[in-house]
Order: structure tokens, then C-alpha cells, then sequence
């Protein structure tokens, strides 16, 4: 069966409530028609409440940039799963790179958050991506292998099909430098690979991966029409509304 394809936006830590509101005054019109894929976008906590009213009565999804894997308690910062549920939020990004880099996430906390998504139904995109001293030593396959070793222990084949595989090489996100389309297209497929080895291969073919690191107008259709390439994670790019238009109708 095929897989239907992702565009997810990542607002990271930009926009106010009143500039989230005009993207959506602009946005929702231009994708009013568009059915043949899945959008779903993930702004800053603030924005949440907002960005899910303005979503409403659209098929856009709208999800959390992180959550943290305790239902509650004492932990200064931090948003739960069920915060993020009660308010209609649907999906959550687990382990994107910045994340990893600046928060000191490791293989370990993202699978306990992998964990947590899954228990309480929310839809998980799990991050991965080697960084470029990594890729220069041949090392992108064990880098990956080990991330999805770590993300993915103890997840069972029942439990495992909501989840949402997103490769962003760490030199790509950001920079302008993008992965050629055979060149995620062949990290991928390491990827699926290795899912199929902890899960089988039907979980593995019908798990979505997505591209993410400088998806913009301009190479997105290069790359979502690899077959491997299931959908985009978009940074930069989504923070516009045609330009992220641009992306979803590639
Ligand atoms: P970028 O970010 O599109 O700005 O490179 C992608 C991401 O961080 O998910």
C-alpha cells in the first residue's frame, strides 16, 4: 500500500500568536483543496492554543515541537503529554537535532518520550541525523542504526505503526545545504532496513520517513518524488505561507 505522504512545518521558536493567526488567514485557502497529502504543523508551546483554533475544521493536524515523557510532576519547564492532548494537540516531534544539541537529549530520553507518545496516542516523529564530522568519516549508516537501535527499544510491532520516522542530516538543517535526493534517499533506505530488523519489514514498509534539512520550494520536489522520501520536516521554508504552499503541492 502506498505511503501517504507528511509535510510537516516546524515553526521552531518563531512567530507571535498574531503572526501565527495571518499565516493561517493566508495559508488555509491556498491548501483548501489539497488532499493528496498530510500537513501538520509544530510551533513553540505559546502558540499551541492559538495555531489549534486556526487549524480547526481543516485537516491540518497541529502538534508539540517536544513533550515529556512523565504524565506529571515537578519538572520546571516541560509540557505533558496529556497538557498537549486536553488542548487538541494531536502529533509531537521526539529528539530533533537542536534538541539533541542544545538540550542534551540522548537515544535514551528519546525513547522513553517514544514510549510516552505511544501510550497516549499521540502520533510521533522521531528525529535522526548524523552531523557532518560523522558523515566525512563514513559513519552516517552506524550513526543511524544506533539512533534507531536506541529510539526504538522495547517498541513492539502492535504498538509501532503510528510512528513517524524523520532523517535530517545535522549539516543540512539551516544551512542551505541540502542532501541530494539519492543521497536520503540511500540514507532511507539504511533506515528502513534497520526498523525492519527491530520490527519486521510490514511495520518497516509502511512506516512514513521523512526528509528534513533546507526543504525548500525549489528542491522539494526532487526529493518527494523519491520513492523512499515519504514527506518533509521544514523549518526555514515553513515559516511562510507561500512558500510552504509551494512545498505541500510540490
Ligand atoms: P530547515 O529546518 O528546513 O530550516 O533546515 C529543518 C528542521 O530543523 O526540521
Amino acid at each position: 500500500m502506498a505511503r501517504k505522504k507528511l509535510i510537516a512545518a516546524n515553526w521552531k521558536m518563531y512567530k507571535t500568536p498574531d503572526e501565527a493567526k495571518a499565516f493561517f488567514a493566508e495559508f488555509l485557502p491556498l491548501v483548501a483543496a489539497h488532499t493528496r497529502d498530510e500537513i501538520a504543523i509544530f510551533p513553540s508551546p505559546v502558540l499551541l492554543p492559538t495555531v489549534i483554533d486556526a487549524a480547526k475544521g481543516s485537516k491540518i493536524s497541529v502538534g508539540a515541537q517536544n513533550i515529556h515523557f512523565a504524565d506529571e510532576g515537578a519538572y520546571t519547564g516541560e509540557t505533558s503529554i496529556g497538557q498537549l492532548k486536553a488542548i487538541g494537540g494531536t502529533h509531537t516531534l521526539i529528539g530533533h537535532s537542536e534538541r539533541r544539541q542544545y538540550f542534551a537529549e540522548t537515544d535514551e530520553i528519546v525513547n522513553k518520550k517514544l514510549h510516552a507518545a505511544l501510550k497516549h496516542c499521540i502520533v510521533p516523529i522521531v528525529c535522526i541525523g548524523e552531523v557532518l564530522e560523522e558523515r566525512e568519516a563514513g559513519k552516517t549508516a552506524e550513526v543511524l542504526k544506533k539512533q534507531v537501535t536506541g529510539a526504538f527499544a522495547g517498541i513492539t510491532p502492535e504498538a509501532a505503526a503510528p510512528i513517524v520516522i524523520a532523517y535530517e542530516p545535522v549539516w543540512a538543517i539551516g544551512t542551505g545545504k541540502t542532501a541530494t535526493p539519492e543521497m536520503a534517499a540511500e540514507a532511507h533506505a539504511i533506515v528502513r532496513a534497520e526498523v525492519a530488523k527491530i520490527l519486521g519489514a510490514p511495520v518497516a514498509n509502511a512506516m512514513r520517513i521523512l526528509y528534513g534539512g533546507s526543504v525548500k520550494p525549489d528542491n522539494a520536489s526532487a526529493l518527494l518524488n523519491q520513492a523512499e522520501i515519504d514527506g518533509a520536516l521544514v523549518g526555514g521554508a515553513s515559516l511562510k505561507a507561500d512558500s510552504f504552499k509551494a512545498i505541500v503541492t510540490y
